[in-house]
């Protein structure tokens, strides 16, 4: 049974993958330091598979504590790496925590995937490195364009630099752009817990319409867009997870010539926040408060994927639609409200 460290197993996306890797007959560890997580949600991942996970509680930008993790599993096959700071605005505001918290911590797994041979590496990154793309829908082979975060410029560099080590290494590398990932698991154990007043699209939706924020704003409704505001690529986060799995046993079939290879996780559709909203609104049966205000900055206009390449090379078959996305994230919603101990690590305060 092959052996895969995923770093950020606390996080929404890395808990989500725990679960498809378990299922899928994979052995899975977890690093994580709960700086913006808690391990409470590997007791959903546990109701789920049935199965424990054991989640080291390190900083992976302590490369001494992180090398300790590999001592002890001389046999890890695989690594998935998540764990990373990943607000935009929160980066523009501190640009060095951010250059330092998702480098540093990289550059130590790419130092221990070098000295123990770990032979697949699976990096988690973002449709943020193709920054306002000329042309859409976007293909791997889109030119990035300047990033309009910090954020973003730590996914560009995090890609080059395992470009650059993937040619001089023996293991093979794969970068995962993710449009929007959304919504909870099916079984509703498992889903986001953003910490204070979310920055994403969903969670601003479903916290007003639960009543945990009085009113959310559509960020500019006077682009050039379709209806006036933001076109994104929405994607569930149960389909972004198995697309991990799908790389994963894509590297092991020896199905790779590449020492690093590039796959768009979208849906290939291109949604408008003001068509989410109404279909929010459809889902949950009620209406959403929301009000028009100023553009923010930094944002994107219009960005969805062509993700032929993942679809045609992992066999990736996307199963959720824009309605299960709205409809298992109002319903984690609804959950959570009704667990105060979830609210406390979503209020807790951020140093
Ligand atoms: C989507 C649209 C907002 C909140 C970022 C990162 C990406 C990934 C997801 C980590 C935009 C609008 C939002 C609100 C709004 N990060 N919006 N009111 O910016 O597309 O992507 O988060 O994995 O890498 O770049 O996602 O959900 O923040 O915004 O109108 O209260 O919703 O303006 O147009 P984004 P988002």
């Amino acid at each position: 049974m092959s052996k895969i460290l995923v770093t950020g197993g606390c996080g929404y996306i890395g808990s989500h993958t725990l679960v498809d890797l378990v299922e899928n007959g994979f052995e899975v560890i977890s690093v994580d330091n709960n700086s913006r997580s808690t391990p409470r949600i590997l007791e959903g991942v546990e109701k789920i598979t049935g199965q424990k996970i054991k989640n080291y509680k390190v900083d992976l930008c302590n490369y001494d504590d992180t090398f300790a993790i590999f001592q002890e599993n001389t046999d890890i096959t695989g690594i998935i790496h998540f764990a990373a700071f990943k607000a935009v605005g929160e980066s523009v505001a501190h640009p060095v925590m951010y250059f330092e918290n998702n480098l540093m911590s990289l550059l130590n797994l790419l130092k221990c995937v070098q000295e123990f041979k770990v032979p697949y590496f699976v990096f988690s990154s973002s449709c943020t490195v193709y920054g306002n793309p000329d042309v859409i829908p976007v293909t791997e082979s889109t030119p990035p364009k300047p990033a309009e975060s910090p954020y973003g410029y730590t996914k560009q560099m995090g890609e080059q630099i395992i470009n650059e080590f993937a040619k001089v290494s023996d293991s093979q590398c794969v970068l995962l752009r993710y449009f929007n990932p959304v919504g909870a698991h099916p079984s509703i154990q498992i889903g986001e817990l953003p910490i204070g007043r979310p920055a994403n699209l969903v969670p601003a939706i479903t916290q007003t319409a639960i009543g945990k924020l009085p009113q959310m704003t559509v960020f500019g409704n006077d682009y050039d867009t379709r209806d006036g505001s933001c076109l994104r690529d929405f994607i569930h986060v149960s389909d972004i997870a198995h697309a991990h799995t799908l790389s994963l046993q894509y590297l092991i079939d020896g199905k790779s010539d590449k020492a690093c290879e590039v796959f768009n996780l979208g849906s290939g559709n291109g949604v408008t926040v003001l068509e989410a909203i109404r279909a929010f609104e459809k889902v949950s049966g009620q209406a959403l408060n929301y009000t028009i205000g100023p553009r923010r900055p930094g944002d994107v206009i219009a960005i969805y994927a062509n993700n032929e390449h993942a679809v045609k090379e992992l066999g990736w078959e996307i199963k959720y639609s824009l309605e299960d996305m709205l409809d298992t994230a109002w319903k984690w919603e609804t959950r959570i409200r009704e667990d105060e101990s979830f609210y406390l690590v979503q209020n807790a305060n951020l140093n």
